[in-house]
């Protein structure tokens, strides 16, 4: 088979779909249909087509993915910019867009150097996402064993239309394709259809391309080489996959199947990798997400993006977790989390919210009501009942009371709060940023901290003021005055009083 190269046709106008959008880069299972056709492209081809070993060289400079684009070009592209095959992909223009056989034949202008032309063309569209590598590999490999100038795949369907029919004559053979509109009503009873997805002799593809004839409606068919081909006598083969895998996207209804042909199969790949989903009609999980042995997804649960869950986690009911990463055994009720980090035995929920940089370490608690962005809760941290933690350090087995509250935000710029180990933030306790609480020091209930609170020492009131150290039964002098901060409050000695009235509410579990 030589070097392989694979062409993917994303130019078209998308009519059907009725969108502002190329219907290449419409999602389904949270990436671009076009996406989903390079990356099974690029696993069908792997590294391993002997082109640069049997050439000699160690580099191969032979384009290997061309992607087709046209209608709406800058949206295909940046729709892709964050696929890992973007890099290994050539853009080729095609405008106007003439048709599927015009676009193969803008293709060419990839492989212009005579050293650098594939064996093997692969033709793929970008509306049929759903199409597996190891079912590419099986037509390579019919391809390259038969011998055929062209292979090609098809699909039996129960509702063949919109789909090009594969006529065969009455040995079996292939005769062509005609397309739906062509089609006499005879033709249309026809279940075996084309899939779209092909594999041609280069050498034989080129010349015939620039022959094809146009259609009165304006359009060069790729289909009719099928024609050619079999006219010719060159040796024409078919491969046959299932339609659910072959499926082509011309419209929002079957957008909404391949989304649910997708999602079914993503569900029974993590099941039978050894994940618990307890309802899979309503769990939701894309195809880069990772998922730990022995975890349960609860129903109502989206995964997305790159999360990666570990193992004996339950997630759920009811959350939805994107780009994060969760440690083993953490678990996650109802709750949603956007590039978030929860280490080991961490917990969140329900009803609480993990924003980007959100970091909970090993044993860390987040309850019911939270929110937390760009923050590390520290090993063992309990925080329990409504908070928000923003832009904010907390160190290990730091206490946060209901209703905490950093003010991260003066309006204009955010400013950082630190908090020590051991700390004990009494409810409603607002953090005027910047402000560090040292390790061990206490706040009392509403304290409304503006100045930093030194280690050990307990601060109170509105604003807050350090009053004494901190009662604790590991503190030898505990409840001593500490005269220097005395001397400061006692010129208000009454608010003191009122102040620390309020300390005595300042606990929580
Ligand atoms: C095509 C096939 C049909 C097959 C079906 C499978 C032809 C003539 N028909 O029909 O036999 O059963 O796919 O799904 O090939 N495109 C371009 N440039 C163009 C026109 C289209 O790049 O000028 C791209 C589109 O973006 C799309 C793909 O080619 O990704 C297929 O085009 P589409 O209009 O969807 O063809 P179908 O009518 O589905
Ligand atoms: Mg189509």
């Amino acid at each position: 088979m030589g070097r392989v190269g694979a062409i993917i046709l994303a130019a078209g106008k998308s009519t059907r779909m009725k969108s502002r959008f190329p219907k290449v880069i419409h999602q389904v299972g949270g990436r671009a249909m076009l996406d989903h056709v390079l990356r099974a492209a690029s696993e069908a081809l792997g590294t391993e087509d002997g082109a640069a070993s049997e050439a000699g060289d160690t580099e191969d400079h032979s384009p290997r993915f061309v992607v087709i684009v046209g209608h709406e070009r800058e949206k295909v592209r940046a729709a892709l910019a964050t696929s890992p095959l973007v890099e290994s992909a050539t853009f080729i223009e095609q405008e106007p867009q003439l048709g599927t056989g015009d676009a193969v034949r803008h293709a060419r202008a990839a492989w212009m150097d005579a050293d650098a032309q594939p064996d093997t063309i692969l033709v793929l569209y970008g509306d049929t996402p759903l199409v597996r590598a190891e079912t590419l590999r099986a037509l390579l490999v019919k391809h390259q064993r038969t011998g055929a100038t062209l292979t090609f795949l098809t699909g039996i369907a129960t509702d063949p239309t919109g789909y090009g029919r594969v006529l065969r004559d009455a040995r079996g053979r292939v005769a062509g394709i005609v397309e739906q509109k062509h089609a006499t009503p005879e033709e249309l009873r026809i279940a075996e259809v084309n899939s779209g997805i092909y594999c041609f002799q280069r050498a034989w593809l080129w010349p015939h391309l620039e022959r094809l004839e146009l259609h009165p409606n304006g359009e060069y068919y790729l289909t009719d080489l099928v024609d050619v081909a079999v006219r010719e006598g060159q040796p024409v083969s078919t491969a046959t996959a299932s339609l659910e895998e072959t499926m082509g996207v011309n419209d929002r209804v079957q957008l909404a199947d391949a989304e649910r042909i997708l999602r079914e199969r993503i569900v029974r790949d993590v099941m039978h990798s050894g994940v618990t989903v307890q309802d899979p009609a309503t769990t939701y999980i894309e195809a880069g997400v990772r998922i730990g042995q022995d975890t349960v997804v609860r129903p109502g649960t989206h995964l997305r993006g790159a999360t990666v869950i570990g193992e004996r986690c339950e997630i759920g009911p009811n959350s939805v977790i994107a780009d994060s990463v969760i440690g083993d055994e953490c678990l996650v009720l109802s709750s949603w989390l956007d590039h978030a980090e929860m280490e080991s035995g961490a917990r969140v929920g329900p009803m609480s919210r993990l924003r980007a940089g959100a970091r909970l370490k090993r044993g860390a608690y987040v309850g019911n009501f939270g929110e937390v962005k760009n923050s590390t809760i520290g090993e063992n941290v309990d925080m329990h009942h409504f908070s928000y933690i923003g832009d904010t350090n907390i160190g290990s087995g730091t206490n946060v009371g209901a209703g905490v509250i950093t003010m991260n935000y003066d309006g204009k710029q955010k400013h950082h709060t630190e908090i020590g180990e051991h700390v004990f933030l009494g409810c409603d306790t607002l953090l005027r940023a910047p402000v560090t609480i040292g390790d061990g020091a206490s706040t009392g209930g509403g304290a409304v901290v503006t100045r930093d609170v030194p280690p050990g020492k307990l601060a109170v009131g509105m604003p807050a003021r350090t009053v004494r150290k901190v009662k604790s039964a590991h503190s030898p002098d505990s409840g001593k005055r500490d005269e220097n901060e005395l001397d400061e409050n006692e010129r208000d000695e009454n608010e003191t009083k009122t102040a620390q009235k309020h300390a005595e509410f300042g606990q929580t579990d």
